[in-house]
């Protein structure tokens, strides 16, 4: 094992994340235990025990078949510093989390043949999905591309019936992420299968009510939540696409010289700047928080696949603090990006550092939510501090009259405005 790896390794023990998975499950198992006791025989399920009996065992066997197996080679793996995608972990990321989750647990449950109880594996997955990312992250720093390319290809719980091939890796397609992060989808399913939970609960009536209240509009939220990142994912993420292409598109530039795109994600649009303008040099930067499912290294592997990784410097910056001189760029360009900085309240400053960077004469598309007042003042007001400062042409374009959106998310994208021109 390399020094590097061993310095990697030292960040997380083997059993990466699963023990402080245990920790949050606990409450849970302890509290569904009590409910299916305390009312039983309420939430007992309609079927024959012993056909729940037969199907739990078989499921407990398949579970701890997964798990030795996957015993077997996992320390094996996590000694040798190389990333093993053979075995269990042909057909899934977690084969040890999925043996417990899809089999183990279920079976365990099923043998109790109450409903109720199918609440710990449904938790143990939303924990999972919550907290796996510590234990991703470090995949990523360790094996870099190689575990990137993996986890494309092969899902983290359910597994897959064909097998993962690391030299099939030329097919390698590319990953511009989803504007609503799926991290943000899991809390509200916990908070509304808890508040759904305590209702159950011999409440006064009026607590109940308000949890179920309180409950249906968590769930609504979540469907919400939940159309909208399928809107950004189905057909190749067509719509934000679609919205990428209407940014470039406004963008006036012959391509030469230096472009910065602010707030890049997944390079997008930094990406399609260097394919249209072989000649420029790119630059793009994102802080990539842990809120999002973006990465300088996702970054890179796309420019990669797109034939202009030489083209493309990925660097990790603050759009609130560029690292830039003045005037030091021919065109800048961002998406959804101003409205999302945390480090500055007043996201006009944050818009007002990126036409620092920008030369004069130099162009301008910026996509975001711009008459939003609250984050950035009246559209007019602000229209007149970017004129002020220096700017000689300003263009927009509001995006619902140029893309046709989904009647149901159309509201997400009422503010949302394409200022492009000339400094
Ligand atoms: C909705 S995503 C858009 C990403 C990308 N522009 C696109 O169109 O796919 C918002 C992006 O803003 C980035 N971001 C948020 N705060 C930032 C900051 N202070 N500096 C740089 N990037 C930031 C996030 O990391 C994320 O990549």
């Amino acid at each position: 094992m390399s020094n590097k790896s061993k310095e990697i390794n030292k960040e997380m023990t083997v059993w990466g994340v699963s023990f402080q998975m245990l920790l949050f499950l606990i409450p849970f198992i302890i509290l569904f235990v009590f409910i299916h006791f305390y009312f039983y025989p309420a939430f007992l399920l309609p079927i024959n025990g012993i056909i729940m009996i037969i199907i739990g065992l078989c499921l407990i066997i398949i579970g701890l078949i997964i798990y030795f197996k996957t015993l077997f080679v996992i320390n094996k793996a996590y000694n040798s510093g190389k990333l093993v995608t053979t075995g269990t972990f042909a057909y899934v990321r977690h084969p040890l989390y999925s043996g417990f989750i899809l089999f183990i647990i279920p079976g365990i449950v099923c043998l109790f043949n109450s409903w109720i109880l199918f609440f710990i594996p449904l938790f143990y997955y939303i924990i999972f999905k919550i907290m796996i990312k510590k234990e991703e992250d470090y995949c990523i720093k360790k094996f870099g591309e190689e575990y990137i390319d993996y986890k494309m290809r092969v899902n983290a719980i359910f597994p897959k019936i064909k097998k993962y091939n690391k030299h099939t890796m030329i097919k390698e397609s590319v990953d511009y992420g989803n504007w609503v992060p799926r991290n943000l989808l899991y809390p509200i399913l916990v908070i509304m299968l808890v508040l759904f939970i305590i209702s159950i609960f011999p409440l006064f009536l009026i607590v109940r009510i308000i949890l179920w209240v309180l409950t249906a509009i968590f769930f609504l939220a979540f469907l919400y939540l939940f159309y909208l990142y399928y809107q950004f994912s189905k057909n190749d993420k067509e719509l934000q696409y679609k919205i990428w292409d209407l940014v470039i598109e406004k963008l006036l530039w012959n391509g030469i010289g230096k472009a910065l795109d602010i707030g890049t994600g997944n390079g997008a649009l930094a990406i399609r700047l260097a394919k249209n303008h072989p000649e420029s040099k790119l630059y793009g930067i994102d802080y990539w928080g842990k809120g999002w499912n973006y990465s300088k290294l996702i970054c890179e592997r796309n420019a990669k696949i797109e034939g202009v990784a030489g083209d493309i410097i990925f660097q990790k910056a603050s759009a609130s603090n560029l690292p830039f001189n003045d005037g030091e760029f021919d065109a800048i360009v961002s998406n959804f990006v101003f409205h999302e900085v945390r480090d500055i309240k007043d996201k006009t400053k944050v818009l007002k550092e990126s036409f620092r960077v920008l030369k004069k004469g130099g162009v301008f598309a910026l996509q975001d939510t711009f008459k939003n007042k609250k984050k950035f003042g009246t559209f007019d007001s602000l229209i007149k501090k970017i004129k002020n400062w220096n700017v000689q042409e300003i263009n927009f374009e509001n995006l619902i009259e140029k893309i046709e959106i989904p009647k149901l998310i159309k509201s997400e994208f009422n503010k949302a405005v394409v200022l492009y021109g000339i400094k």
